[in-house]
């Protein structure tokens, strides 16, 4: 078995059901549809149009669909590039039923304010945005827009891509969380994001199934309060 579908089995095992990938990571949504075979209806797919045009985005489209038989559960615009075209476009596919619900994203801050003018069209039902001890921006207008629109919440870049990891504390300082299931520093900074009820889920990315299951098992409550929030910010040195 290949490596990645090793790390999609042991997800699945984790009980982990939403997959997040695009056009723009190279081979991975082939890669995904083939590993999936048979699977297909045990999990959620997002995936995205990443393109310049509309003619690109309709192609882009097809292989989705063709890799994911036939459906996509959430569909969203990669960093919003284009996004008035390629939003008439998912409309008529979810119309037809091939996806679900229709998202944007965009990892910076810098085009907070663009999404917010998406979010407010009201013609998407979730974001995917960064969020993690150090990139907290969305805490002052896209969360609470979100939350006031209802909109679903995915939450990429939660180990900031890994340089949160770099430098972590020590298994005893990690004591206090024990009673929260924690029991390492990426499952420290994963509750850290869960536990803002706005967020609704988080797509840490790896390529180790070990790494799979420890991340995994931070997205069963309990959740922390604002006391634990603030003591994992304390240790990372954010506060
Ligand atoms: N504009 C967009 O739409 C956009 C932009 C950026 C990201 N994203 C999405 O967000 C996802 C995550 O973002 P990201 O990959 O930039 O960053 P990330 O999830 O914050 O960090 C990934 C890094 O963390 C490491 N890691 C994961 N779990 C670990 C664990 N338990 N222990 C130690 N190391 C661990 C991984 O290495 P190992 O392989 O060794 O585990 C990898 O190097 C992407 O895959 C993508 O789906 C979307």
């Amino acid at each position: 078995m290949g490596n990645v579908s090793k790390v999609v089995k042991s997800a699945i095992d984790a009980g982990i059901t939403f997959f997040d990938t695009s056009p723009m990571y190279g081979e991975a949504e082939r890669v995904l549809g083939l590993t999936l075979k048979g699977q297909r209806n045990s999990v959620q797919i997002a995936t995205k149009v990443w393109a310049d045009s509309a003619l690109q985005g309709l192609a882009q489209s097809k292989r989705s669909l063709f890799y994911f038989e036939g459906r996509i559960e959430l569909y969203q615009i990669h960093n919003l590039l284009n996004w008035r075209e390629h939003l008439e476009m998912i409309e008529r596919l979810r119309d037809k039923g091939k996806v679900i619900a229709i998202g944007a994203t965009h990892y910076s801050c810098h085009s907070f304010l663009e999404l917010r003018q998406v979010m407010e069209s009201g013609r998407i039902s979730v974001i995917q945005i960064p969020y993690n001890i150090e990139q907290r921006e969305v805490e002052k207008h896209i969360l609470p827009l979100a939350t006031d629109m209802g909109l679903g919440v995915v939450i990429m870049r939660p180990f900031g891509g890994g340089n949160h990891l770099r430098n972590c504390p020590s298994e005893s300082l990690l004591t206090p969380l024990a009673p929260f299931g924690v029991k390492t520093w990426p499952q420290a900074l994963l509750k850290w994001i869960l536990s803002d009820g706005r967020c609704h889920t988080a797509i840490p990315a790896t390529s180790k199934s070990q790494h799979v299951f420890e991340n995994a098992a931070a997205g069963n409550p309990p959740w922390f309060g604002e006391q634990e929030r603030n003591y994992v910010l304390r240790l990372a040195g954010k506060m």
